[in-house]
C-alpha cells in the first residue's frame, strides 16, 4: 500500500515563510517580548503553541498597551504576518518603539508597490476584494489616495471616475479567478483607460487541484484541517466527490481508520492553516500502521 500526501498541502509559501521568520525571532533568545500584529493563523494550537515559547498575539489597536521594555523606549519585537499592514501602521509601529520583522507575504508587498507607484503615478486605484480583509485594509493604506474597493460587478456601477481618467486594477491575492476576470471584462466594457496587474496567488488553486488529482487515483482519502475552516471543508468536498472513503480528521486522534487489504493508495491532503508536524504525524500513523 501506498501513502500520498498531495503535491501542494498545508501552509502556503507566505505562510511558511512567517513560521520561519517567528521561529528565527524565538531561536535568538531575546529578552525582551516577541508579538505578532493579530493572529498568525487561523489555527488555535499553533497560536497557543507560539504563545508558549513566548509569542504574544498583539491585536491591532491594543500595541500601545505593550509595556515599554528599555530605557530607549522599545516595547521588543513586532512581527507583521502574511497578510501586511498599511504604511501608516507601520510606521506607527516604529514610533511606538517595536523593532519591526516584515512577514508581509512577498506577493502581498507587490501589490502594496504597485498600488503606491501607481496612485503615485495620478492613478486611481480599484482593488476587487473584501475591504473588511486584514490584506484589504494593508493594501488600501498604501495608496497615495483613498482607492475604490469592489467585491461584485453591481458595485462597479458606482466606480467615481471618469471614464477618461486612469485606473489601475489589482485583486485580493485570495480573490476567485472567475470572479475576477468578470468584473474586469466588466469594468473594461464600460470604456474605462485601465491597465491590471493581476495579483491573485494560486496558493488555494493549486492545493485544490491537487487534491482533486489524488482523491481521484486514491482508495482513501484523508484531508486535515480545522472543523471551521472554509479552504480545509472545500477540499473535503474535492476529495470526497472522487473518493468515497474520504476522512476529514482535525488531529490524529480523529482518525479511526480500517483499510480493507485492497486499498493500494491513501492520500493525504491539508487546509491552509495545518501545520507540517500534523501532516507528518498522520502520514507516520498510516504509514506504520498498516
Ligand atoms: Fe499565501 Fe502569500 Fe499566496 S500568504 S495565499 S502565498 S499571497
Amino acid at each position: 500500500m501506498k501513502v500520498e500526501l498531495a503535491k501542494s498541502a498545508g501552509f502556503c509559501f507566505g505562510v511558511n515563510r512567517a513560521m520561519e521568520l517567528v521561529e528565527k525571532q524565538i531561536a535568538l533568545g531575546k529578552s525582551e517580548p516577541i508579538y505578532t500584529y493579530g493572529p498568525l493563523i487561523h489555527n488555535e494550537e499553533v497560536v497557543a503553541s507560539l504563545e508558549k515559547k513566548g509569542v504574544h498575539v498583539c491585536e491591532s489597536n491594543a500595541e500601545d498597551k505593550c509595556p515599554i521594555v528599555n530605557e530607549n523606549g522599545g516595547r521588543g519585537t513586532m512581527i507583521l504576518r502574511s497578510h501586511g499592514v498599511s504604511a501608516n501602521t507601520e510606521k506607527h509601529l516604529k514610533n511606538l518603539g517595536f523593532d519591526i520583522v516584515d512577514a508581509t507575504c512577498p506577493f502581498v508587498k507587490r501589490i502594496h508597490k504597485t498600488v503606491n507607484e501607481e496612485s503615485k503615478a495620478g492613478k486611481h486605484i480599484i482593488i476587487v476584494g473584501n475591504a473588511k480583509h486584514p490584506e484589504v485594509e494593508g493594501i488600501i493604506g498604501w495608496c497615495n489616495e483613498p482607492p475604490f474597493v469592489i467585491e461584485n460587478i453591481d458595485e462597479a456601477d458606482r466606480i467615481p471616475y471618469a471614464k477618461d481618467e486612469k485606473v489601475c486594477i489589482v485583486s485580493q491575492t485570495t480573490f476567485n479567478s472567475k470572479k475576477f476576470k468578470e468584473i474586469v471584462d466588466y469594468i473594461t466594457k464600460k470604456g474605462y483607460d485601465i491597465n491590471v496587474v493581476n495579483t491573485i496567488c494560486n496558493a488555494t488553486e493549486e492545493r485544490q487541484q491537487a487534491a482533486g488529482e489524488l482523491a481521484e487515483a486514491a482508495d482513501c482519502m484523508i484531508v486535515i484541517g480545522g472543523t471551521h475552516s472554509s479552504n480545509s471543508r472545500k477540499l473535503y468536498e474535492i476529495c470526497a466527490q472522487r473518493c468515497e472513503n474520504t476522512h476529514f480528521i482535525q488531529t490524529l486522534d480523529d482518525l479511526h481508520l480500517e483499510l480493507p487489504k485492497s486499498v493500494r493508495l491513501v492520500g493525504i491532503t491539508a487546509g491552509a492553516s495545518t501545520p507540517n508536524n500534523i501532516i507528518e504525524e498522520v502520514q507516520n500513523y498510516v504509514r506504520n500502521e498498516f
